[in-house]
């Protein structure tokens, strides 16, 4: 990888707005995969009319890119390895029951989500944009907390015979839920000092999820850092991408030699997926 140098976006964490019910205001949401998320039409025109401060959704219309290296990342669609990995956690009966777990370069979230779903202890999620946290995460996250409270490990068993009373019900699913995550914005190092400095209580992750975060070889050092910061010395990443990301010129296996290089992480290619451009999905440990 060149030696050439990105001034990355500050790190911020963003506070979870008091009133919840703000936060689904004007969004469509879709399925996919049992999944909710928004409608990023819908989050676009919204963007464009004024409630995107990065202006990254003009940014990314007017250059035709889903990827603006050190502006705009990618976070506003959701990338097929998300599914792989989702995929993968259920073949490979991938436990998060009581983990703590980061989704690095989350975008949408869903794999935080899913780790959410699997009655994980805490959720945190990054994006490079705060207009992706603000606007697709934090959204997806309640979408789907609010839709399926029960499923995503609220701690609380109520009983069917329990009097329906639907809308205090979902609030305290949503806030039980929402008690368990926090959201961050900024460059992978700047999101890690910010994390390691913090005067709030900090534990290392038992998991650390990403998904098409090894496209741009610029990035590796800043990447490996941060997993070797972050994940707690049992515990595991599982990453998710293609073999080569065309016109950037990342890809899995320099992303691996990479890392055999640092010598700090063990790694595995645990499956291929050979349809079309080949993608894999990673796991990595401490040695
Ligand atoms: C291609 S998107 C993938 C989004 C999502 N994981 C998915 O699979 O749909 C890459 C993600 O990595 C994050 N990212 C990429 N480079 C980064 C960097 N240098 N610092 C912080 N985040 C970065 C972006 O914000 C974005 O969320």
């Amino acid at each position: 990888p060149s030696k050439k140098k990105f001034c990355f976006k500050a790190a911020k964490e963003h506070n979870i707005p008091e009133d919840l019910n703000k936060i689904l205001e004007n969004k469509v949401m879709e399925t996919v995969s049992d999944l909710y998320y928004v409608n990023m039409s819908v989050v676009e025109m919204k963007c464009l009319d004024g409630a995107d401060g990065e202006g990254i959704v003009a940014k990314s219309v007017s250059s035709h890119s889903d990827l603006i290296p050190g502006v705009y990342e990618g976070g506003l669609k959701i990338w097929e390895c998300t599914f792989d990995l989702i995929d993968y956690f259920s073949e490979a009966e991938i436990q998060f029951t009581n983990k703590t777990v980061l989704d690095l370069g989350c975008g949408a979230g869903l794999l935080g989500i899913v780790a959410l779903r699997g009655k994980a202890e805490k959720v945190h999620f990054q994006d490079y944009n705060s207009t992706v946290i603000d606007e697709i995460t934090l959204s997806n996250v309640v979408a789907n907390s609010i839709n399926e409270g029960n499923r995503m490990g609220s701690g609380d068993d109520r009983r069917t015979s329990k009097p329906p009373s639907k809308r205090p019900k979902k609030v305290e699913c949503l806030a039980d839920v929402l008690a368990k995550c926090r959201f961050f914005s900024g460059g992978w190092s700047e999101v890690s000092q910010l994390l390691l400095s913090s005067n709030k209580p900090f534990s290392k992750y038992d998991v650390i999820l990403t998904s098409e975060t090894i496209y741009n070889p610029d990035y590796y050092s800043a990447l490996h850092d941060t997993l070797a910061q972050l994940l707690d010395k049992n515990g595991c990443v599982y990453l998710a991408g293609k073999a080569h990301y065309f016109g950037v010129g990342g890809g899995i296996y320099l992303f691996e030699k990479f890392i055999v290089e640092r010598n700090v992480f063990k790694t595995s290619i645990v499956k291929i997926i050979d349809k079309g451009l080949q993608r894999c999905i990673m796991e990595m440990a401490f040695k």
